[in-house]
């Protein structure tokens, strides 16, 4: 039965959000994820906003082992992990996450998004602590929202490590306290201090977690992460992560940890118990990205030539980017209506780079967010800075 509240309630919202400009645009592409793309109705476009970092998703050798993949184990595993769903494919990408991210073991999900709610409810004790940073992903704080209502959940202003101090030493009657922080924030493109985070935890004896989907493949010259940038690669507690981004660029998440942790989350995390496996052709494309990143450590070095291009290239173009090693680049523009007007502009002069606004940033901070892939030729880089000279 159709309920008539609640159609006037959806309508009300699509148009007022169509009549402040605010209403997001949704463009169907109808090729393959790279540098150039086709858009229906429209043609070729620079695309300055995925999260190809490494220009994986159509790599002929990803894209094979996909379809070997999908030939050796089918569409799918028609089941969850516990009862028959774990397929030998499952334990070698595992096992090649765990050694590409430094930890001792791992576990795949269908998302990070998945990932990030399965750590919290089932690692943390009811009488833990948790200390999130304030610009940490929705997923983490999604994540948090599912932990026990006795957690002392605190949050932390942005990479604000006196804060953080001041809770670990207000929180050391828990009997676990845990610090979370992206490792690239993915809003920002800011990368947490990990160094002096890794100290802290060391002092109070908290464990860390980082989400490094944003860091994975893009940040250190093996492309290993933040955590790798800074010289610190295994030595973080917990990595979570996707394999949706720079590693093929498909789906799938991980959580990286001890091994007594991964077998907790297989035995007792709600998205391993009740959620499909990732299908096969995914565990092979994103095992292969990880192969094809180790055989040739030139397309990270080729991410990072680009990334400084892009950010000297902004910067004498009068746009306020600031220092960071990242490819996320945000273009800050406030109002919503304006980011949006914007990046309707860039579409019009062949370049994809959308324009974000609430709900998905705070209001008022609305923003244009540039990202840069290893897959961009110098014509691209080119093309991309006379679109933003015009802009
Ligand atoms: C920091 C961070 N964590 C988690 C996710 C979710 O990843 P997935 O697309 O695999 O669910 C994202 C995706 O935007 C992210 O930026």
């Amino acid at each position: 039965m159709p309920n008539s509240q609640f159609d006037q309630r959806t309508a009300e919202l699509i148009s007022s959000l169509t009549e402040s400009g605010q209403l997001k645009p949704f463009y169907d592409i109808t090729s393959p994820m790279r540098p150039i793309v086709n858009i229906a109705g429209k043609g070729e476009v620079l695309v300055l906003c995925a999260n190809n970092y490494l220009g994986l998703a159509d790599h002929p050798e990803v894209v094979e082992a996909g379809i070997q993949g999908l030939r050796d184990y089918g569409a799918g595993t028609a089941s969850v992990r516990f009862i028959c769903g774990t397929l030998d494919c499952h334990r070698r990408l595992e096992e090649k996450i765990a050694s590409f991210v430094g930890t001792p073991s791992s576990l795949s999900y269908v998302s990070c998004w998945n990932a990030n709610e399965a750590l919290f409810p089932t690692l943390v004790g009811p009488d833990d602590a948790v200390l999130s940073d304030a610009l940490n992903h929705a997923s983490i704080i999604d994540g948090m929202r599912l932990m026990a209502k006795s957690v002392n959940k605190k949050i932390f202003p942005h990479s604000d490590l006196a804060q953080l101090e001041s809770l670990l030493q207000e929180t050391q009657n828990h009997p676990t306290r845990w610090v979370i922080t992206d490792g690239v924030f993915s809003m920002e493109g800011d990368v947490a201090q990990l160094p002096e985070i890794v100290a802290l935890c060391r002092q109070y004896d908290a464990m860390l977690v980082v989400d490094d989907s944003h860091g994975v493949g893009v940040l250190g010259k093996g492309g290993r992460g933040t955590h790798e940038h800074f010289d610190l690669f295994g030595q973080i507690d917990v990595m979570t992560g996707t394999l949706g981004k720079a590693l093929g660029g498909a789906a799938g998440g991980y959580i990286a940890a001890s091994e007594s942790a991964i077998r907790v989350l297989e035995q007792r995390a709600r998205p391993s118990l009740f959620s499909n496996a990732l299908p096969a052709t995914v565990a092979y494309s994103a095992h292969k990205a990880m192969e094809v990143i180790e055989n040739d450590p030139s397309i990270v070095a080729r991410l990072h030539s680009n990334v400084a291009a892009f950010r000297t290239g902004l910067a004498d173009l009068g746009f306020d980017c600031t220092p960071s090693p990242t490819a996320i680049i945000p273009i800050m523009i406030g109002d919503e209506a304006e980011a949006i007007r914007k990046s309707a502009r860039l579409f019009e002069l062949g370049v994809l780079a959308i324009g974000f606004a609430f709900p998905v940033v705070p209001r008022g901070e609305a923003r244009i967010r540039v990202q840069v892939s290893a897959a961009l030729t110098d014509d691209h880089v080119q093309q991309a800075m006379d679109a933003f000279a015009q802009l």
